[in-house]
């Protein structure tokens, strides 16, 4: 029986794509890396040391220049998550997450970013969640269940117990590798995998997915 549902918060809640978009590019101009859109679409659910090893492309840096540049990238990021308020919660996903409560379900975030909590608190939704598992909870990021699996367990329930909400590839293979019911949001060719497969978090059909 499903007693709870865990989200990822970077496109199913909310959509700050063009925002790390924008953090990187203007990183990898500073670097004289290459960088477009497409890349950044290969970044979607990965960590953030993970992007920048993608970024550099096989390119080696030293120890120090790696996380001076991780600094700088979340700098960038950091200043324009800052204008986001709770109207930048993406379509539906703020009247879903408070149906399930109503339902008596549990709610938590599992997102790979170290700034899912601030992210949450612009968006003014820190009371409809109980619990936020972020980018530093585990050791593992995603596609490891290791997220997925704390937040579970930040519930009090059991994997079998959860829904996992996601909109990248890794994400779902997450949830599906933590035993759980994975709602992928998307295209099929990125998040095909899931149990559900919707195009958009508002598109997704609870009685479906609850049975
Ligand atoms: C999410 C995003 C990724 C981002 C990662 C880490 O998974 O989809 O694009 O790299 O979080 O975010 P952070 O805010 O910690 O750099
Ligand atoms: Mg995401």
């Amino acid at each position: 029986m499903i007693k709870g549902w865990i989200f990822d918060l970077d496109g199913v809640i909310t959509d700050t794509a063009e925002f790390h978009f924008k953090a990187w590019k203007q990183l990898a101009d500073e670097e004289g890396l290459s960088f477009t859109r497409e890349d950044n679409e290969q970044l979607r659910g990965v960590s953030r040391a993970d992007s920048l090893r993608l970024l550099l492309k096989g390119k080696t840096v030293t120890d120090q220049h790696f996380e001076e540049m991780m600094t700088r990238k979340n700098g960038y990021y950091q200043e324009l998550v800052e204008k986001m308020g709770p109207e930048d919660a993406l379509p539906g996903a703020r009247e879903l997450v408070k149906e399930l409560r109503s339902r008596g379900i549990k709610t938590a975030i599992g997102s790979s970013s170290r700034n899912a909590g601030r992210v949450i608190e612009l968006l003014q939704m820190e009371d409809i969640f109980d619990t936020i598992a972020d980018g530093h909870s585990v050791a593992n990021a995603k596609p490891a269940p290791d997220l997925f699996l704390h937040a579970a367990s930040q519930l009090g329930l059991s994997p079998d117990e959860c829904v996992v909400v996601e909109d990248a590839e890794a994400g779902v293979e997450a949830a599906l590798a933590g035993g759980m019911c994975a709602v992928g949001i998307g295209p099929a060719e990125r998040v095909g995998k899931a149990h559900y497969v919707y195009a958009e978090t508002a598109d997704i059909d609870l009685k479906e997915v609850m049975g």
